[in-house]
């Protein structure tokens, strides 16, 4: 079969990447309005780090993977449309800040319709609101000429820093369509794909609501549990309990289970908050505004806790940070990933920056440029220098941060650090990564989320 995916981001390019790489029977090709994305695609430098994703695109790429901004040509072409595009939060008009932005899908089911010469199946990748696919089928049958589309959901659970493995061997694959003869028969084309490497009892099949609902209920259930835990770290703090014994303890119990209790300085990421704003503006669009109430409760207790850290670091250091170097160590919203998006980074240094703290700012994969774009400031600004690692970083300054996991900051040398480092030397553990007592044993005043 033909496959086009209409997207190249973190979940186009990475996914595809892995039914090719599974699928030699297939040709994949990955399409963008991007030209720069697309170049970065077919270079050496890839637009999405990911751990293993260089391999298998150079495996790959030129056999049975392309990419290429040649949209029309492959949505001829294809058997099977993927549209992987993003659905960000809508910044404007009715739903403004909650709602998702849906321009994008509608413009590729309008390129479908236009240019697509007979029926084919589409499948929606991208996590959209429970019934989007009512629209997409709407655009796409009207004017159709005969010819007939199939619409599958089929939503995307890979996490970032880990997609390759949680494409390699997913909980799950949700594949949701009608359930009429010809509905059936798309979902059976697109679960053989997947069963060439997932085996078959872990491909669920469902109808397209309950498929579009449910990657919605994952995000929001996921990201309430790190508020729950982020909640309590807030009482641990006060009252001299360790919020990673108390996780470590409710974790054993088997109904609650150990995962996705780290507390931290508050989740980021392109999805968890978008996509439980789009669940809050669903609920009150149904007139459900209590259950809107309930987990619009998950995104301002995020809001809180990084606030709450930057709060915190001020605090500690006698209510002024202006003038004061401070070392931010980590930028991406979570480790083994150069995306930043939503990341708790951004939102504890906009805080300092407020205060007229100079910031040193290092991450092992996070462009300058792209730091000064997310802190909304040009490469001159004098409070805000980007450094090549973390002891450059942490020269001087009065105060470390550490605000995302990397490996690489497990092993530092703190005693060279706080060698360096100005007078009482702090440091602010956003991800509980350091053993709090060595670094007061060296002379540091640590602290760590929720660990006094
Ligand atoms: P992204 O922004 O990295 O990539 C989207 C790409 O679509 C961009 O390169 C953009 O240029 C392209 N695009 C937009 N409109 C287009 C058009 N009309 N024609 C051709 N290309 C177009 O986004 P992403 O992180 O890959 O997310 C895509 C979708 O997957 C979103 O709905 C997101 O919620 C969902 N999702 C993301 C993740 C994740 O970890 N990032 C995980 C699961 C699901
Ligand atoms: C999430 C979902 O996990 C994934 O299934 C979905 O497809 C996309 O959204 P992602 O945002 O890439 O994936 O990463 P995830 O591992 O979920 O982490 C999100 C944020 O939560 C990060 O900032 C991370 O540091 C934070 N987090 C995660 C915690 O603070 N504590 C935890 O216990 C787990």
């Amino acid at each position: 079969m033909k496959i086009c995916c209409i997207g190249a981001g973190y979940v186009g390019g990475p996914t595809m990447a892995m039914i090719a790489h599974k699928c030699k029977d297939h040709a994949v090709t990955v399409v963008d309005i991007n030209q720069a994305r697309i170049d970065a695609w077919n270079s050496d430098d890839l637009p999405v780090f990911e751990p293993g994703l260089d391999d298998i695109v150079r495996a790959n790429r030129g056999e049975n993977l392309f990419f290429s901004t040649d949209i029309d040509g492959a949505i001829k072409e294809a058997d099977i449309i993927f549209l992987s595009v993003n659905t960000p939060t809508k910044t404007y008009g009715v739903g403004a800040g909650r709602a998702a932005d849906l321009r994008y899908v509608e413009k590729c089911a309008r390129k479908i319709a236009e240019v697509a010469e007979e029926g084919k199946i589409v499948v929606e990748k991208s996590t959209l609101p429970v019934r989007t696919a009512e629209s997409v089928k709407r655009i796409l049958e009207s004017n159709c000429n005969g010819r007939k589309f199939q619409i599958l959901s089929n939503p995307e659970f890979l996490a970032e820093g880990t997609a390759m493995q949680d494409l390699e061997a997913p909980d799950r694959v949700l594949i949701g369509g009608d359930q009429t003869p010809e509905g059936l028969a798309a979902i059976q084309k697109l679960v053989d794909v997947y069963a060439a490497w997932v085996p078959r009892e872990r491909i669920l099949t469902t109808n397209l609501w309950s498929s579009e609902l449910s990657k919605l209920t994952a995000n929001a259930f996921l990201a309430q549990r790190i508020s729950s835990i982020n909640a309590i770290s807030a009482l641990c703090e006060a009252t001299g309990a360790d919020v990673d014994e108390v996780a470590h303890a409710i974790g054993t119990d088997s109904r609650i289970g150990p995962k996705f209790l780290k507390a931290s300085v508050g989740f980021g990421g392109s999805c968890f908050q978008k996509d439980i704003y789009n669940l809050v503006y669903l609920c009150e669009h149904f007139g459900l505004p209590d259950v809107a109430a309930y987990w619009n409760a998950v995104i301002e207790m995020n809001d809180y806790q990084k606030h709450r850290f930057s709060r915190r670091v001020l605090a500690s250091m006698f209510n002024t940070v202006s003038d004061k170097k401070i070392a931010i160590l980590g930028f991406a919203f979570k480790k083994d990933t150069n995306d930043t998006r939503e990341s708790a980074a951004i939102y504890v240094c906009g805080d300092l920056l407020e205060e007229q703290a100079n910031l040193a700012i290092y991450d092992p994969k996070v462009s300058s440029e792209q730091i000064h774009k997310d802190l909304g400031i040009d490469s001159a600004n004098p409070y805000v220098t980007i450094c090549k690692d973390a002891y450059e970083a942490t020269k001087d300054a009065h105060a470390a941060l550490i605000l995302t996991e990397w490996d690489e900051f497990k092993a530092l040398d703190y005693q060279k650090i706080y060698e360096q480092m100005q007078l009482p030397a702090f440091l602010f553990d956003g991800r509980n990564l350091l053993d709090l007592s060595q670094l007061r044993e060296i002379g540091f005043e640590a602290s760590g989320i929720g660990r006094g």
